[in-house]
C-alpha cells in the first residue's frame, strides 16, 4: 500500500481517500464533487493551552492581531490558537529549510527553461475571502470543501485559504499572465504522519494568446495541454532525475481537461501534482475570453518528504537543531538522518457519538491539547447497538520527535483529552 497519502493536491480524485493510511475521509475535490457540505458546529474555544497564546503575527510586513482571526464572538469562527500561531511562519521562505530548498529548485527550473519569465508571489496573505477561495475558481456552492468541517473560517465570508488556487483570479485581474504562487494553506484534517492542518503549495499559471498557438495550427486547448505536460514532465525530471511518469485524467472544478502526474518512485506510483487547462469561465472574469491558459498546483511537503526522506510531516515544524542543521541552501535531496525514534505511547478512548460528531473536530481537540506530541489518531472500533447508538473507539499515539515522554505526562494529556471531548463534542464517554 502506498505510504504517501500526504497532501499533494486537495481537490483531486478519490485515490487519495483510498490510499489514506488510517481510513479517514480526506477532502478531495473530484470524488466529493456532488456531495453536500456537512455542517459541523465549530468547537468552543479551548481555555487551557499547551502553548502560549500568540497575540499577533506578521505576514509580509502586515501585523495581524489574534483577535481578528481567533474570534470568540463569531459563531462561524473555527480557527484555534494553534493554527493562528502558524500564520506568519512561512517555511517556504527559509532557504535552509527543505520546503524553501524545494521551492528554490522549482524556481530554478522555471528561470532556466523559460525565456519569458514567470513572476513569483510568495507573500500573499493566507487570509482570503470565500469568493477568492471558492467562487472565483468555480467551486460549486454545495462542494464539501466549503464546510466548516474542512476549512478554517475566520467569519462567514473569510477563510484561511485551503489552496493557492485562491489567488489565480485576483492575479489575472491585476494583469499578470505567467506566475508562480507559493504559500501556506490550511485544512482541517485528521492526524497521522503525512497530514498536518497547515502545509505548503505552489501554483503555476500560464496564459497564451492566439499568436502562441496559431503558428502550430493546433486547437488552443490541445496546444495548452501539450505545453503543460511538457513543462511538468521537465520539472519532474529536474527534481527526481530520470523517472518513469504517467498522466492520469481527473477532475478539478477549475480546469478542463484535468490531469494528475504520477511518478514511479520506490516501487509505487506517487501522485505529484494536479493540473489542467483553465476553465474559460475563470479567464472570462478577467477579460481574457480570447485566450487559453494552463495551471497546476503541487504540494511541497509531499515532494519534500520523498526527496529528503523525511518520515513525519511534523518534522517540518521542528526547531530542533538535529533537524534544522541537516539542510543547507541549494542542497536538494540531501537525505535526512533520523536522530532517534523515541518510544510511542498508545491511549484508547471510546465514546457514544452524537449526530454532530466529526473526526476532524475530535482531532482538533487532540491537537489543541497535545500539539505535535500527537502522532496519529486512528479509528480502531466502530459499531452501532440495537438502540441505534454509535460507538467509536480511537487510538491516539503520543510520541515526541525530540525526547521520551513520561507516563505522567501522557496520562495528563489523555485525561485532558477525555474531559474536553466530553465537554465540547457532545459525546458520552464509555
Ligand atoms: N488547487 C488544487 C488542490 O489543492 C490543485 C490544483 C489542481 C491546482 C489543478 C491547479 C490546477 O491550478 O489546475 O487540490
Amino acid at each position: 500500500m502506498t505510504i504517501f497519502s500526504v497532501h499533494s493536491t486537495i481537490f483531486s480524485r478519490a485515490s487519495v481517500v483510498l490510499l489514506s493510511t488510517n481510513g479517514f475521509k480526506r477532502f478531495s475535490f473530484a470524488s466529493s464533487f456532488s456531495s453536500t457540505a456537512v455542517y459541523s458546529p465549530p468547537l468552543p474555544k479551548m481555555k487551557k493551552r499547551r502553548y502560549p497564546i500568540v497575540s499577533a503575527v506578521d505576514i509580509g510586513g502586515v501585523t495581524i492581531a489574534r483577535n481578528d482571526v481567533v474570534r470568540d464572538d463569531d459563531p462561524t469562527n473555527n480557527v484555534p490558537d494553534s493554527i493562528f500561531s502558524k500564520l506568519g511562519m512561512q517555511l517556504h521562505r527559509r532557504d535552509k529549510h527543505p520546503i524553501g530548498i524545494l521551492k528554490n529548485a522549482i524556481y530554478n527550473y522555471f528561470d532556466s527553461n523559460y525565456a519569458k519569465k514567470f513572476e513569483k508571489f510568495e507573500d500573499l496573505s493566507p487570509i482570503v475571502t470565500t469568493k477568492q477561495n471558492f467562487d472565483d475558481v468555480l467551486v460549486p456552492a454545495d462542494h464539501v470543501s466549503r464546510s466548516l468541517n474542512d476549512t478554517y473560517y475566520v467569519d462567514s465570508q473569510t477563510v484561511l485559504r485551503c489552496h493557492t488556487s485562491a489567488h489565480q483570479a485576483e492575479l489575472l485581474r491585476k494583469g499578470h499572465s505567467r506566475f508562480l504562487v507559493t504559500g501556506d494553506v490550511y485544512r482541517r484534517d485528521s492526524i497521522d504522519s503525512t497530514h498536518y492542518p497547515v502545509f505548503h503549495q505552489m501554483e503555476g499559471f500560464c496564459v497564451f494568446s492566439p499568436e502562441d498557438w496559431n503558428e502550430s495550427g493546433m486547437d488552443p486547448t490541445l496546444y495548452a495541454a501539450e505545453d503543460l505536460k511538457k513543462c511538468l514532465e521537465g520539472l519532474a525530471r529536474h527534481l527526481f532525475g530520470s523517472v518513469e511518469m504517467r498522466w492520469v485524467d481527473t477532475y478539478f472544478p477549475f480546469t478542463n481537461p484535468s490531469f494528475e502526474l504520477e511518478i514511479y518512485f520506490k516501487d509505487d506510483w506517487l501522485e505529484v501534482l494536479g493540473c489542467g487547462v483553465t476553465e474559460q469561465g475563470i479567464l472570462k472574469q478577467s477579460g481574457l475570453e480570447n485566450n487559453v491558459a494552463w495551471a497546476f498546483g503541487l504540494g511541497l511537503e509531499r515532494l519534500a518528504m520523498v526527496l529528503f526522506d523525511i518520515p513525519d510531516i511534523r518534522l517540518f515544524w521542528s526547531s530542533d537543531e538535529r533537524f534544522t542543521s541537516q539542510f543547507g541552501k541549494g542542497e536538494l535531496g540531501v537525505k535526512f538522518k533520523p536522530f532517534s525514534k523515541y518510544p510511542p505511547c498508545y491511549k484508547d478512548i471510546s465514546f457514544w457519538i452524537s449526530e454532530s460528531f466529526t473526526e476532524n473536530n475530535f482531532c482538533e481537540v487532540v491537537r489543541g491539547i497535545a500539539g505535535d506530541l500527537a502522532e496519529e489518531v486512528k479509528l480502531i472500533d466502530n459499531f452501532t447497538n440495537k438502540k441505534g447508538m454509535t460507538s467509536h473507539c480511537y487510538r491516539i499515539v503520543f510520541r515526541s520527535m525530540e525526547r521520551s515522554l513520561t507516563d505522567e505526562e501522557v496520562n495528563a494529556l489523555q485525561s485532558k483529552v477525555r474531559d474536553e471531548v466530553e465537554r465540547k463534542l457532545n459525546v458520552e464517554l464509555r
